[in-house]
């Protein structure tokens, strides 16, 4: 998928644009989802969870600012699509999912699939230190607030994205950036809607 609706969102960078046309979301949804796989809307996965719309992978993908070689956590693996499209932009991906069979399901398909990511089962709130620091930081669920291990996580100048607002409501897409003096900037990049930050025991 790489069309009009990305462009309409403003992606440009090649890179993403190119891991768009080559991923192929159907394999990322249920059976009885894939023949709506390309169009730009989100879909159920199971456990109350969906596959993000693909303009907005690739708006969100484009934001972070990576490219080849760099290296990218991600919370929320969910069904591995947008895990696999970082992948595809050449990029080395750590995905954090809390629900363990949405975990197993995403690794088998990456695995099918070829693409070499690493995927864990566990709260994402704390990041994962022992691979940090990153180039970027996604986060595909919305957190009322931004975990502060994350940030810490970030190298200098790299940028974390992650919808910010309560859950159940529109919430604002922010890009956080640290630079060498330790100053945090937000920028806003418009309202979006995801399912829930969770946090374990909830
Ligand atoms: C919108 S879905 C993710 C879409 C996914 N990026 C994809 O490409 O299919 C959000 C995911 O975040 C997960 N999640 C929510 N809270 C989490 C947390 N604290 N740590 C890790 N994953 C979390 C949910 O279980 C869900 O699978």
């Amino acid at each position: 998928m790489a069309d009009s609706r990305i462009v309409t969102r403003g992606v440009t960078d090649p890179n993403v644009i190119e891991a768009m046309r080559t991923v192929p979301r159907h394999r990322f949804v249920p059976d009885d989802n894939r023949a709506a796989a390309y169009g730009d809307h989100p879909l159920p996965i199971g456990y109350g969870q969906t596959i993000s719309q693909p303009s907005l992978v690739a708006m969100m993908s484009e934001a972070l600012g990576v490219g080849p070689g760099d290296k990218v956590l991600e919370i929320g693996a969910g069904s591995g699509y947008q895990a696999a499209i970082l992948s595809a932009m050449g990029c080395e991906v750590y995905t954090v999912e809390i629900i363990p069979d949405l975990a197993t399901r995403a690794k088998a398909i990456l695995d099918e699939l070829g693409y070499q990511v690493t995927v864990t089962t566990a709260d994402g709130y704390i990041g994962w230190s022992e691979h940090a620091p990153f180039d970027g930081i996604i986060v595909t669920a919305a957190a009322e607030q931004v975990p502060g291990p994350l940030i810490e996580q970030l190298k200098d100048g790299a940028a974390l994205i992650i919808p910010v607002g309560p859950a159940g409501g529109a919430q604002t897409l922010r890009k956080i950036t640290i630079d060498e003096d330790g100053l945090v900037s937000s920028k806003n990049l418009g309202l979006v809607r995801f399912v829930p930050f969770t946090r374990t025991g909830e």
